[in-house]
């Protein structure tokens, strides 16, 4: 149970006073009464609200996939930079979601928010296993030792021994190569960090999958979805 005031509030329908007065203006009903008592308490689970006619799907949890574009960082707050919290629509805001782990400001791709705390430990934890997927441009060729090197585990400049990866190539000559990689954990800069110890460097990354969730294509930089309630399931059995 939950003063109706606030779960208005946490859904983003505005300030604490803004929604006493929607709220005395008569404009919100629960059960299908209108309400203009902004204290009172109700399960908002077991509920039907409804604002302005409009029925309120309550939940408590919001899972983002976002498509990060170049530019932004991965934060909830930054003094200098757009973030991709910023990006989002105030009602999304309103549930203070956060990134689930971080890609740089240059990468793009598969960025999941939420809320949801224990999800993200889960999902970011290496003890899970959890595959993420990049694409990515390499300015220099790769050949098959470099998979042996992946798969053994790379060795990064400053002596960390990263787990075994998957290096997928899909092509290679000269002027550079073009792969996917898979990884299972999520150090900084980790898959940059993996090429420069091979003395190659990523000259573009992309996050095309994290876990079961797969950027689909159609959703262009900058745009984002809420998950769907199968996605959302398959990423709690992680
Ligand atoms: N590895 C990187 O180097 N950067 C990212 O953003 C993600 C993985």
């Amino acid at each position: 149970m939950d003063r109706l005031d606030k779960i208005l509030a946490n859904l983003g329908y505005g300030t604490r006073k803004e929604i006493k007065s929607t709220i005395k203006n008569g404009e919100v009903k629960v059960d299908g009464i209108v309400v203009k008592d902004n204290s009172i308490k109700i399960d908002p689970y077991n509920c039907k609200i409804e604002v302005r006619g409009n029925n309120i799907d309550y939940r408590k949890y919001i899972y983002i996939l976002m498509n990060k574009p170049d530019g932004v960082v991965s934060a909830t707050f930054d003094n200098l930079d757009e973030t991709v919290i910023d990006i989002l629509e105030p009602r999304y805001q309103a549930f203070k979601p956060f990134p689930v782990g971080r890609l740089d400001k240059d990468t793009r791709g598969l960025l999941l928010i939420t809320n949801d705390g224990d999800l993200n430990h889960r999902l970011i934890s290496p003890k899970n296993h959890v595959d993420k997927v990049y694409y990515a441009e390499i300015d220099r060729p790769v050949d098959k030792s470099d998979i042996d090197k992946f798969e053994k585990g790379i060795v990064l400049k400053d002596g960390y021994k990263c787990m075994p990866a998957k290096l997928k190539i899909i092509e290679s000559d000269e002027d550079g190569s073009r792969v996917e990689v898979t990884i299972q954990e999520g150090k900084f800069h980790q898959i940059k960090k993996m090429f420069n110890s091979l003395e190659k460097n990523v000259v573009y990354l992309r996050r095309i999958r994290f876990g079961p969730i797969k950027l689909e294509e159609g959703l262009e930089e900058g745009e984002y979805r809420e998950l769907s309630k199968e996605e959302i399931e398959s990423m709690k059995k992680i």
